[in-house]
């Protein structure tokens, strides 16, 4: 338990702006600072911070907080963790209570699990060169059949899961790890009788390491044709599959220009051996778009080497899209006459990868010879197809003066008319945003309906209730007299709200009201940056409106009670208005 004093320190030591900075650009418009937002992916900016408040809203995704929140979403860490990267980043110590009674259950210590994997991966590379059959197999795998040097295997640390139930197991129970431990970092996993055994067995051994140099997880592949071919590590406390890349804890040092993106570990090591030390992949999984943010991070440029089959290319086009859209020049380039890079090397040598990499494509060069591979331009058809399928997408370039570039490259090589080609580009631009509009209102509409709520589900079933409810919450949240006042004359209880993420808000506000915390310190501990959104969407609905008054707080109280009373069919609105009136004259009286 970290002490309210400490998080109160912590959040007036963080600037917010300063702190968003660092990870956004920022602009000022009005009142506000905006920018494009770090959560999902946008053109115009619709994040916002509002420093009055020490909070911030992303009107596009939803996630809002404070400071706490944007660093548990930014940085993926659980609420402590947040504290703790923001105390050392404003130079507090923190000194952490001895009561755990509030942590259930054994909480699993980050510091233990890296440990733990340090020793695994020291564990498995120590196997692979043990006096054995399995293991000369094993090592025999990796240089004879896939030609990989000492020098590399000890560069990637990898290794060899030996062929044994619980070898690995009881070894690092030895070190003093728990199964608790080892279950949580993926490393042994636990049968339905209660058995331990060795998550990795019989498999050779591939280190995941991240930017800092932590084992984070390991990729275990089979040495035959058995299935599955690889077994990963899932989550865990320190590993997040959809975020890491592999080998950019090399890679980073050499990629500021560009980046090579392969699908294969296998690939990304032959790389590295053949002097490419810039090539990365993801982990067994299609590139997300926090990959992409990750990369734009450390590189200007990247180079998508996929695989040649035809699922290789299909995953080439995502990537591109990714890629593109966190504002990365993206080049792609093919490799003919081999399945995947680490094929192409082996066949054709470094030399010739290395003129594949330069002759690098852009993107639309690329889609450009892939489409027209595709058609025969002789027969009249085949060509109006191919038109029509540049057409769309050349349509799907933002730039006006790009895609007028492309319209002249194509028109020029097809042979047709600059104007008939531009104007079938601009039909497509025009039917592409009616129907970005149309989905956009749609989506709208039913988020105001509440048809699509994640975060409040029930709003949907009581939109008015809903509505009613976060009017109140609204003000109880900006005016911490409006929540004295509420609290101590009783005006509302928890069994007036009717949605449950509201029931909860509200609930939060009665506990800090009890216990003294006019500023709501622990607001972050308590809900997740997404529900830290609708709690700022609320008090921004509120900031908008220019009468928040106590009249209009006993208003809305009276408009949620009577849209709960309507659903019952009691006493009317205007009966439980005046009752409360009333009250507060008493009151006032007294
Ligand atoms: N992968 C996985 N699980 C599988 C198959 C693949 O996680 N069952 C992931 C691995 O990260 C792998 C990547 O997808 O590195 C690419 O798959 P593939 O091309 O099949 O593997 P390579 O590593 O290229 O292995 P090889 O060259 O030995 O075929
Ligand atoms: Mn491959």
């Amino acid at each position: 338990m970290i002490s309210r004093e400490t998080i109160e320190l912590v959040l007036s030591r963080t600037d917010i702006m300063t702190l968003i900075g660092s990870y956004v650009s920022l602009k000022r418009s009005g009142s506000n600072v905006k920018g494009l937002c770090p959560f999902h992916s946008e053109k115009t900016p619709s994040f916002t911070v509002y420093p009055q408040d020490n909070s911030f809203y992303c009107f596009g995704c939803g996630v809002g907080g404070d400071q706490i929140s944007f660093i548990m979403k930014m940085e993926h860490l659980d609420y402590p963790d947040a504290v703790k990267f923001l105390a050392k980043r404003a130079g507090i110590t923190i000194i952490e209570d001895e009561d755990k009674r509030y942590n259930a259950g054994p909480r699993i210590e980050k510091d233990r699990i890296y440990k733990m994997n340090v020793e695994a991966a020291r564990f498995f590379h120590r196997c692979l060169y043990e006096d054995n059959p399995d293991a000369r197999a094993a090592l025999s795998y990796f240089t004879n059949e896939r030609g990989l040097s000492q020098a590399t295997i000890k560069h990637f640390g990898l290794g060899y899961a030996p062929n044994s139930f619980d070898r690995f197991t009881k070894y690092m129970l030895g070190l003093g790890y728990t199964h608790d431990e080892l279950v949580a970092g993926f490393l042994c996993g636990r049968s339905e009788k209660g058995n331990y055994y060795d998550a990795f067995r019989n498999r050779v051994m591939f280190p995941i390491i991240d930017v800092s140099d932590n084992v984070i997880a390991f990729g275990g592949r089979v040495m035959d044709d058995s299935k599955p071919k690889y077994k990963n590590s899932s989550d865990t406390p320190v590993f997040k599959k959809l975020r890491n890349l592999f080998a950019l804890n090399f890679a980073k040092q050499t990629c500021k220009e560009s980046m090579i993106l392969c699908e294969g570990y296998m690939d990304v090591i032959a790389l590295h051996a053949a002097g490419f030390t810039n090539a990365v992949a993801t982990l067994g999984t299609a590139i997300t778009s926090e990959q992409a943010r990750v990369m734009s991070r450390y590189t200007e440029r990247v180079i998508i080497c996929y695989d040649s089959d035809e699922a290789g290319q299909k995953a080439a086009q995502r990537a591109m899209k990714m890629l593109e859209e966190v504002g990365l020049e993206v080049n792609v380039i093919s490799i003919p006459g081999a399945k995947d890079p680490d094929e192409y090397i082996k066949k054709y040598g470094v030399k010739s990868f290395a003129e594949v990499i330069g002759s690098a494509k852009s993107k639309f060069d690329y889609n450009l010879g892939r489409i027209l591979s595709k058609y025969n331009l002789e027969i009249p058809q085949d060509k109006i197809n191919a038109l029509n399928e540049l057409a769309n997408m050349i349509a799907g370039v933002y730039s006006v003066a790009e895609r007028d570039v492309y319209i002249r490259v194509v028109s020029k090589k097809l042979g047709v008319s600059y104007d008939s080609l531009k104007a079938d580009v601009d039909r497509i631009v025009a039917r592409n945003l009616a129907a970005y509009k149309r989905g956009e209102a749609k989506r709208m509409e039913q988020e105001s309906i509440g048809y699509t709520d994640k975060v409040n589900p029930d709003y949907v079933k009581e939109p008015a209730i809903a509505k009613n409810e976060e009017r109140v919450l609204g003000l109880m949240l900006l005016f911490p007299e409006h929540r004295a006042k509420v609290f101590r004359e009783g005006l509302l209880t928890e069994d007036d709200f009717f949605t449950a993420l509201n029931k909860k808000i509200f609930r939060f506000l009665q506990t800090a009201y009890e216990k003294q915390d006019d500023r709501l310190v622990s607001m972050s501990e308590e809900f997740t940056p997404e529900e830290m959104g609708r709690i700022s969407k609320m008090k921004i609905q509120r900031m908008e409106l220019s009468s928040n008054g106590e009249e209009v707080l006993l208003e809305c109280i009276a408009n949620l009670k009577s849209s709960v009373a309507d659903k019952h069919c009691s006493a009317s609105p205007l009966d439980r208005l005046n009752d409360l009136i009333k009250r507060k004259r008493e009151t006032d009286d007294n």
